[in-house]
């Protein structure tokens, strides 16, 4: 199959390119760099720079490739940046999304897979977040995530969109080849904050609130292999060559890890102490984030290949020791 990954040189998006092209499908990646990286996706895949909301070049886009699908990874993710400047996000996650869409609907796509986040369901009212829990975002970001999971379900009602909304819990870990990794600037992600505490790369890392009713009083997060992310995008395509309408899945391992507990495995997996302290809580911070992707796992057949902390500690640490950009 022929895809559009928008946001491919970002963090999640880069691993889909890779994925992607190891399972012999053909790949075109569209980046404006705004927070990927080039050196992200290799010289042989095609490269096109632009932004989702510049309508000219999606065009000429659609008029040169005929894609069977589009994966649209592009968003600013900064829960923090979303509180102080919410026009931003509303602008690139909403309306240049609409532009996007409308842009797929000239050229005939039929077939979407949104990025979504464990962010639309707020402060959650049970340890685990099945699809049936209601959604109640309490930043601009997970808002704007949730206004296009809703614009993506009208567009199924009246244009016959096809499209699968993945709500990522925490994304996490490297490609084991080492070459691809999450290089965020500014880095605000625990395991590369801690990973680079280990190797003495700016100061250690900050707990960020120890006094959570949770077993020992730190954030519990439900760690996804990035790697597995991209195999249930793969995954959900095909569900829509089969099945219509506007779907939406939670992806997580379905197992929760403190902070402490993070720290605690990549100790092991290091071999060496993780400089921390403890810090005031970090606004907007939920004490406890787990999926249940009983239904990805169900519908889709999607099953999480590095399911284990350590592992996915493992891989994020081999990209660490090297980083490329
Ligand atoms: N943390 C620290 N120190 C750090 C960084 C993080 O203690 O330097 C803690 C956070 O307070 C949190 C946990 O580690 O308890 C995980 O934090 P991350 O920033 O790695 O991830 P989040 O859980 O905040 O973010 C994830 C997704 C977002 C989504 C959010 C919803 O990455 O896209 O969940 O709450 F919006």
């Amino acid at each position: 199959m022929k895809f559009l990954i928008c946001g491919g040189a970002g963090y999640v998006g880069s691993h889909m390119v890779r994925y992607l092209v190891e399972n012999q499908h053909d790949v075109v990646v569209y980046d404006d760099l705004s927070t990927g990286h080039r050196e992200a996706v290799a010289d042989d895949v095609a490269f096109v720079h632009g932004d989702i909301g510049d309508a000219v070049t999606l065009w000429r886009l659609f008029a040169t490739h005929k894609f069977d699908a589009v994966m649209h990874f592009c968003a600013r993710s900064l829960v923090g940046e979303s509180v102080v400047d919410p026009y931003q996000y509303y602008r690139n996650n909403v309306a240049n999304t609409l532009m996007l869409l409308a842009a797929m609907r000239e050229a005939g796509i039929q077939r979407l897979v949104f990025s979504s986040t464990a962010a639309v369901f707020g402060n959650p009212r049970s340890d685990t977040i099945d699809e049936t829990h209601p959604t109640d975002p309490i930043n601009p970001y997970g808002q704007s995530k949730l206004m296009i999971e809703r614009v993506l379900a009208d567009a199924y009602r009246a244009y016959g969109l096809r499209s699968v909304a993945l709500r990522y819990f925490n994304a996490a870990g490297a490609d084991p080849s080492g070459i691809i990794g999450e290089s965020h600037h500014p880095e605000t992600h625990l395991i590369p904050n801690l990973l680079r505490a280990v190797l003495g790369n700016g100061p250690g890392l900050k707990v960020f609130g120890d006094d959570y009713d949770t077993r020992d009083g730190t954030c519990v997060r439900d760690y996804v292999h990035v790697n597995d992310l991209a195999s249930a995008h793969l995954l959900a395509v095909e569900f829509l060559e089969e099945n219509e309408g506007a779907f939406t899945f939670n992806l997580g391992n379905g197992e929760g890890f403190s902070v402490r507990e993070v720290i605690a495995a990549a100790q092991r997996v290091t071999g060496r102490e993780v400089p921390h302290a403890i810090a005031p809580r970090r606004p907007g911070d939920p004490p406890t984030l787990v999926a249940s992707s009983l239904q990805a796992r169900r519908m889709l057949g999607w099953q999480p290949r590095i399911g284990v902390l350590d592992d996915i500690l493992d891989s994020a640490w081999r990209w660490h020791l090297q980083p490329r950009y």
